[in-house]
């Protein structure tokens, strides 16, 4: 079972498993997601769409050999609209998702990010640091709901013996991101479609560090397979400043326009880089494809998007209970 199986990452997900030959029970409430990420898996007998909020109790008859709780608003501009669904969905859902893998004895993995460091003092961050979290500041709703998904998830491997894996996931990018999903990279890719300005928070000078999808995803897969319980950095440690990458992303789109500067957002990381040491020994894992590589895919991808796509608006929502 794949909980945020309509997002990002959990379409790409549900599509390594089913191609893996995995029968895939997808649920997903799509409060941030979209069955069009997932529309050209319904065909296949292995796959199977649960339209279903994991706030709420969860019910799979039959057995379960594997959960992966990816469920959770994950962009900024999307946990600051819906704060208390974005804590609900970290605690409550992810209770819940514990509670089904220890009924059905299922391996639980559960997305965790490397939001849990904050604005980190260490750098590179390594699994051992505990990073430096503002609890009440507006980026709080999710980097806590993060913490004690990591928390209640640790607990539940202690005290009631459940099969854990913990993913910290660093920035990652490919086809099926939003443009509008107030990321940096589709933020970027979006502006440059339209034929904006690249806008840039402060000075730029802040860094991130970029993983392509498909290097997630088989990170995620090998350590489902591991026998590590306790949480794994998975992410590419290529870094580079906001500013240098807009104008690889100008550059890449041959786009004449000029980058501005905005007033950096409150709380905004200074700087973000995964030690990946453990993930190496671990799982002999590494990040194989380059920026270049997979800024192409993903601006070739976004390139092919009827262009109402590139102008859609920010998904409103109705309700932040
Ligand atoms: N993309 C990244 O770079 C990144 C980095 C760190 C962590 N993560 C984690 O990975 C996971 C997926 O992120 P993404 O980038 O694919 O985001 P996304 O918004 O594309 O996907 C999240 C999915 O969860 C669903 N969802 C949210 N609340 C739900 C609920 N209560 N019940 C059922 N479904 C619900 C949404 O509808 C959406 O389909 C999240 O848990 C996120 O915190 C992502």
């Amino acid at each position: 079972m794949i909980t945020g199986a309509a997002g990002f990452l959990g379409s790409h997900l549900c599509d390594k498993f089913v191609g893996e030959g995995y029968k895939v029970i997808a649920m997903d409430n799509l409060i941030t997601g979209d069955l069009k990420n997932l529309e050209h898996l319904f065909p296949n007998p292995d796959f199977e769409f649960y339209h279903h909020d994991v706030t709420k109790y969860i019910h799979i008859s039959g057995p379960l050999d594997y959960i992966l709780h990816f469920a959770s608003p994950a962009s900024p501009i999307d946990y600051l609209k819906i704060p208390i669904q974005t804590l609900k969905v970290g605690a409550m859902g992810t209770h819940n998702c514990l509670g089904l893998a220890k009924e059905k004895r299922a391996r639980i993995l559960v997305a965790s990010t490397s939001e849990v460091y904050g604005d980190p003092l260490v750098h590179p961050q390594t699994e051992e640091y505990w990073g430096n979290v503002n609890p009440v500041g507006p980026r709080g709703v999710y980097d806590e709901a993060k913490r004690y998904m990591e928390s209640i998830t640790t607990a539940y491997h202690s005290f009631h013996k459940v099969d854990t894996r913990i993913v910290r996931i660093f920035n990652t990018y490919g086809p099926r991101m939003r443009l509008n999903d107030g990321r940096a990279l589709p933020a970027f890719i979006g502006q440059a479609l339209r034929g904006e300005d690249i806008t840039v928070f402060g000075d730029g000078s802040q860094t991130r560090s970029f993983c392509f999808v498909s290097d997630l995803i088989e990170g995620i897969y090998r350590l489902l397979l591991s026998n590590y319980t306790g949480p794994v950095n998975i992410g590419n440690p290529n870094e580079i400043s906001l500013k240098r990458f807009a104008e690889e992303v100008l550059a890449l789109t041959g786009n004449k326009v000029k980058i501005v500067s905005l007033p950096l957002p409150v709380d905004d990381p200074k700087q973000r880089r995964p030690d990946i040491t453990l993930a190496k020994k671990l799982l002999n894992w590494t990040p194989i494809i380059s920026r270049k590589e997979g800024l192409e895919k993903t601006y070739h991808y976004f390139k092919e998007l009827p262009q109402e796509e590139w102008y859609r608006q920010p998904k409103e929502f109705l309700s932040g209970k």
